[in-house]
């Protein structure tokens, strides 16, 4: 069996880390990685496919940057080239991204099945444009993979057919524990001079928090009034916004380019507080037992609130810094919210057959 992985942003690296480990275990199935290019910088992407060590992309299609319609237009096109040569069985989709969107139409027009791993969250916020992705993907693919009870009911209240879903847990989950023992401090840190855990880890890159200058300076001004030191490393988006708002970033926060993911997860560990508004960044908090301030007024992960480890602050300069006032640590929940560690191999052996979508499809 041929897997053809579509991947192109951040998460979406550290993600397949873990399945294509997973899928180079076993001798009767063959993965082709497709990097549609839309994070292309090095901090962005070379990083996690070196550190994680995913296999080198066979194929990227460089298309990076541009308008929504430019880039999954152009990736539309390019990926299609690609399966037309492959040819696999399935092609294999990740989260909510352009890529995604992409990597699932290119294939479903060619009648290759698709599975989409993060199936079934939903912000119920249209004007995001992850939320037309994920609802489009998952209603054009084959094989819907879950990471929670909610993505699953969710999926059903839209009407997809319970054979197409499975519930396999959260794979971001199974690479916290694996990469953990690996993190590693980054060598700026001791030179901060601040404590290893007296710090708040943040990161902002949501298209409707950058791309509103209104916004964007109040999560600062909230960061920046929370009274206690604010690691922040940026993401390009961010980056480029505030420069081209001219927006100056206040004084003690510590801001820093992107980071690669072993050091990222040791700032989630060492950090006792987490304030973001990356989908990832929400669960790794958890991951790390560590309480997470969101910089937005809804989630896709909602059990992180109900549970009280989440809370949502929006952009309101105040509620951000009382939010990381006041937030405390809770004990570890008794049943495990994103699985048990072992989704990649969940995902794996749905595709290669035993679900029955893999049979119907
Ligand atoms: C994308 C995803 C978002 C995901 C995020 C993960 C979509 C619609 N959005 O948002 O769901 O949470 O990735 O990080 O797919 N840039 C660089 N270098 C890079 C990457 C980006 O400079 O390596 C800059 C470019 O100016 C680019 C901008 O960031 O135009 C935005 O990048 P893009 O991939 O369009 O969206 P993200 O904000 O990264
Ligand atoms: N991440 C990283 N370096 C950083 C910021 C984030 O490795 O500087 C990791 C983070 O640990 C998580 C993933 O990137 O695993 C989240 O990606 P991002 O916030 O870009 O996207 P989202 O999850 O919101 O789609």
């Amino acid at each position: 069996m041929k897997i053809l992985t579509v991947i192109g942003a951040r998460p979406q690296f550290i993600k397949a880390a873990t399945i294509s480990r997973c899928i180079s275990n076993i001798e009767d199935i063959s993965e082709v990685i497709v990097h549609t290019g839309q994070h292309y910088h090095a901090n962005m992407s070379d990083i996690f496919f070196e550190e994680l060590a995913i296999p080198k992309p066979h194929y990227h299609l460089g298309v990076g940057g541009g308008s929504h319609g430019v880039m999954t237009g152009r990736q539309i096109e390019a990926i299609e080239r690609v399966l037309m040569d492959e040819k696999p069985d399935w092609v294999l989709v990740y989260g909510d991204t352009n890529s995604t969107l992409a990597g699932a139409l290119a294939a479903v027009k060619l009648n290759i099945p698709v599975a989409h791993v993060e199936a079934g969250l939903r912000s119920f916020n249209r004007r995001m444009p992850e939320e037309i992705n994920r609802v489009v993907t998952d209603h054009v693919a084959n094989l819907l993979m879950a990471p929670t009870e909610t993505a699953m009911r969710n999926l059903r209240a839209e009407g997809l057919p319970e054979e197409r879903l499975a519930l396999v847990g959260d794979v971001m989950f199974d690479a916290s524990l694996f990469y953990r023992d690996r993190a590693r401090q980054p060598s700026w840190f001791s030179g901060l001079g601040i404590a290893t855990d007296g710090f708040v880890l943040a990161t902002v890159h949501r298209a409707e928090n950058t791309d509103d200058p209104a916004r964007l300076c109040a999560i600062l001004e909230g960061l920046g009034a929370a009274g206690r030191p604010v690691i922040l490393p940026l993401h390009p988006r961010t980056r480029q916004r505030l420069s081209e708002h001219g927006i100056a970033l206040p004084n003690h926060l510590h801001v820093v380019d992107p980071v690669g993911y072993l050091e990222m997860v040791w700032l989630e560990a060492a950090c006792d507080l987490v304030a973001t508004d990356s989908g990832g960044v929400q669960k790794e908090a958890y991951f790390f037992g560590k309480p997470c301030v969101t910089l937005r007024d809804e989630t896709e992960w909602v059990e992180l609130v109900e549970t009280g480890w989440n809370r949502l602050v929006d952009t309101d300069a105040k509620m951000i810094s009382e939010a990381i006032g006041s937030a405390q640590a809770l004990p570890a929940q008794s049943v495990s919210l994103y699985g048990d560690g072992n989704s990649a191999e969940r995902v794996v052996e749905a595709i290669a057959g035993s679900h029955p979508a893999a049979k119907e499809a």
